[in-house]
């Protein structure tokens, strides 16, 4: 398979102010697309963009809370207003609040679902119309959306009962969302990393934190950039090739 560049595309990376997203934004950039960085926190994203602009790459800075539908319409409407299309959307906005389900706070549960959920729901259905374009005008001839789920979508486990929740839905809803669009050229994937080293864990409790290291002490966890470059891969594949699944986990971790 030969990779083909991303020049003259643009795409919306949601949840780019750290981890996989800031990673997945350079990455993007790199194999020239214009990427439209986005998240809640504006001074990391106009961090992110000056990093990307300084190595000659094309970036924006798009201050966005996914867990507000009209934000996140805005999001998508903005860039094409601002670029004049959409080849590309990565919907990696996400938190993850461990623990157990009995005594929870539901609010954890609720933020976990409007932002992993609604959020991905939200920017996925203002995407399309303009993803379907694109794939069939473009010289490419294909558009992607690629979907952050987890292993915690293929395996469930205690503590993680509503991240499960989420996940597993995000990877069923890839998939027939996949189904669906797939003959008009519009590739949908969901990559589902075991543990990342990122800021994802600083939002745990206490205890939640201390399960975490007994579960990861000792496991060399995979960096950001290699979760980027797995998204990098799927989306610069040439129009016949779909990677619809990519499961990656660190080396060391066993389940
Ligand atoms: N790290 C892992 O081990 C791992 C494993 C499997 C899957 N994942 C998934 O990978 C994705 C990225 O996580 P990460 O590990 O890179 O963690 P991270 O460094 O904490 O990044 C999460 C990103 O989501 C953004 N975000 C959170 N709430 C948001 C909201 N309401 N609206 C818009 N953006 C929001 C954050 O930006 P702001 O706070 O600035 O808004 C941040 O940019 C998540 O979907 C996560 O579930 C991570």
């Amino acid at each position: 398979m030969t990779a083909e560049r991303l020049d003259g595309t643009v795409a919306v990376v949601t949840g780019a102010s750290s981890g996989i997203g800031a990673a997945t934004a350079i990455r993007l950039a790199a194999e020239g697309a214009t990427v439209v960085a986005s998240a809640r926190r504006l001074d990391r994203l106009e961090e992110l963009v000056a990093h990307i602009t300084a190595d000659g790459g094309r970036a924006a800075a798009v201050e966005c809370d996914v867990a507000d539908g009209e934000q996140a319409r805005g999001l998508i409407a903005g860039t094409v207003d601002e670029f004049g299309r959409l080849d590309t959307l990565v919907n990696n906005a996400g938190v993850m609040l461990l623990g157990p389900i009995v005594d929870a706070d539901p609010e954890d549960w609720e933020r976990m679902i409007s932002v992993n959920v609604d959020g991905l729901l939200a920017c996925t259905h203002a995407a399309l119309p303009h993803l379907l374009d694109a794939a069939q005008t473009s010289s490419r001839r294909v558009a992607d959306i690629v979907n952050l789920s987890s292993t915690a979508g293929r395996f469930p486990r205690v503590g993680s009962g509503v991240y499960n929740l989420a996940k597993v839905g995000i990877t069923a809803f890839t998939e027939s969302l996949r189904q669906e669009v797939t003959a008009r050229s519009v590739r949908v994937s969901a990559v589902e990393p075991g543990a990342v080293d990122t800021e994802l864990i600083d939002h745990l409790s206490p205890g939640a934190l201390e399960g975490f290291w007994q579960r990861f002490d000792g496991v060399e966890r995979l960096l950001s950039e290699d979760v980027a470059d797995v998204i990098a891969f799927i989306v610069t594949q040439p129009r016949r090739v779909a990677i619809n699944e990519v499961l990656l986990r660190p080396t060391d971790q066993e389940l």
